[in-house]
Parts: structure tokens; C-alpha cells; sequence
């Protein structure tokens, strides 16, 4: 296969960033997004030029690293798939593709397709933790769970924080992420003890790092690589009215 890409090229996080044109030769339908990118590094490096800055870690859909827009789509064209997943054979021999990092004023770019994240590490911090005394080591079936409230709770679990439902709302909300993160641990009786505080906190901490607020257009849940739900955030509305009643009447 045969590209044209044009990708964000920004050397600091004060730097002006643009838009640059690349051709690349001799891509194997079978090559990841990712591998792709490492061939257009090769490329630059054997002429010289600065390689093209950009996150990853696993590769296999699991850290939420790969954080990049693909023609305008978070994570590219492929649903339910982030960037180091998707594969070269979903896109046209000849394809112009464009390449940006994450848009978004509470996620700033640290280099080309770089951006910092770290808002989201302050949100969990803020109370994505439970406090349990663990002892030793219990039975796997001494607390039993309901098995919806399970699947629930792990249909939630699988958010990877890659931050695409931030980058795909046109309010630059994190609420999908957020909903995600409170409903996981408000399924499971572990959960429940700071159910209340936890949701005030994380919402509070959200809004703090200047994300917007979610007016139910629905395209995180469209973005999302791991199809998250919307529905994790009407749970998450429910927790926040009720935990700021049972606060108002403490
Ligand atoms: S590199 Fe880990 S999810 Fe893509």
C-alpha cells in the first residue's frame, strides 16, 4: 500500500504546531496502525529528520495509550477498536489519512501526538479507591453477587481511560469516562461504604480540570473502543442527585 498522511507535527507544548505531509511506501495491509507509524519513524530517522512522537505502551487494546484521530475519529474508522488494533487493510492502497492527537483544553499536547492525560489520574485519585480492611485472603464465594450487578460492574471495568469519549465530544466532556469509573465500583457491595463521598469527589475533581458537561449526544458511547455505555452516566446522574440529597439532609 501506498499513503499520503498528514500529521500533527508540535515540538513542545508552547511550540505552534502544523500539519505535515508525508508519503509512505510499501505498507502491508497486515500491519497494525501503530507498525505503521513505526515504518514512517524508520523512514524519517534514515533521512534525518525527527521521528513522529507518539504514545503507546501494550498494543493490545488494554492501557488506553494509543490515543490519536484518524481522519477525525478517535481510535479511526474500525468501532469498538483503538488505534494499536486496528489494521492497515481498513483503509484504501493510496489513502490520504489524517492524524491528529486528542482535542481537548484539559488534555494539552506535550509533543506531535503526545498529550497529557494526567487530569484523568487526578479524577481516580480523587476516589476511585475503596477502603477495606483485607485480613487474609477470602473465600471467592463468601460475598455473593448478584449476577447482573456482576456484569455491570465489569461492563464497566473495561474502560481503559484512553480518553476517545473526551476527544469525540464536541463539549470536551469526560463523563463517559467518569460514569465508568463511579459505576464499576457502585455495582459491588466492596463499593458501597464511599459510594456517596466517592461520587461528590470525582465529579467535583472533573469539573475542576475544566472538562465539559454532558448535553446527551451520545458520541463517546459511538467512540469508544471498549463500548462503554451511556447508560453508566444516567447511573452516575442518579448517584450524584442522590448522594447530594443524603448530604443536604447529614
Ligand atoms: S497501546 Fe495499549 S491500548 Fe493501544
Amino acid at each position: 500500500m501506498k499513503l499520503t498522511l498528514h500529521v500533527w507535527r508540535q515540538k513542545s507544548r508552547t511550540a505552534a504546531g502544523q500539519m505535515v505531509p508525508y508519503t509512505l511506501d510499501g505498507v502491508s495491509p497486515d500491519m497494525s496502525f501503530l507498525e505503521m507509524m513505526d515504518t514512517l519513524n524508520e523512514q524519517l530517522i534514515r533521512k534525518g529528520e525527527e521521528p513522529v512522537a507518539f504514545d503507546h505502551d501494550c498494543r493490545e487494546g488494554i492501557c488506553g495509550s494509543c490515543n490519536m484521530m484518524i481522519n477525525g475519529l478517535a481510535h479511526g474508522p474500525e468501532k469498538g477498536t483503538t488505534t494499536c488494533q486496528l489494521h492497515m487493510r481498513s483503509f484504501a492502497d493510496g489513502a490520504e489519512l489524517y492524524i491528529e492527537p486528542w482535542r481537548a483544553g484539559p488534555f494539552p499536547v506535550v509533543k506531535d501526538l503526545v498529550c497529557d492525560r494526567s487530569a484523568f489520574d487526578r479524577i481516580i485519585q480523587k476516589g476511585g479507591f475503596v477502603g477495606v480492611n483485607t485480613g487474609g485472603a477470602p473465600d471467592g464465594n463468601s460475598l455473593p453477587i448478584a449476577k447482573k450487578d456482576q456484569d455491570r460492574a465489569m461492563d464497566a471495568a473495561a474502560c481503559i481511560g484512553c480518553g476517545a469519549c473526551v476527544a469525540a465530544c464536541p463539549n470536551a466532556s469526560a463523563m463517559l469516562f467518569l460514569s465508568a469509573k463511579v459505576s464499576h465500583l457502585a455495582q459491588l457491595p466492596q463499593g458501597q461504604p464511599e459510594r456517596n463521598d466517592r461520587v461528590r469527589a470525582m465529579v467535583a475533581q472533573h469539573d475542576r480540570e475544566g472538562f465539559g458537561h454532558c448535553t446527551n449526544i451520545n458520541e463517546c458511547e459511538a467512540a469508544c473502543p471498549k463500548d462503554i455505555s451511556v447508560e453508566h452516566i444516567a447511573q452516575l446522574n442518579r448517584d450524584f442527585i442522590a448522594s447530594t440529597v443524603s448530604a443536604v439532609v447529614k
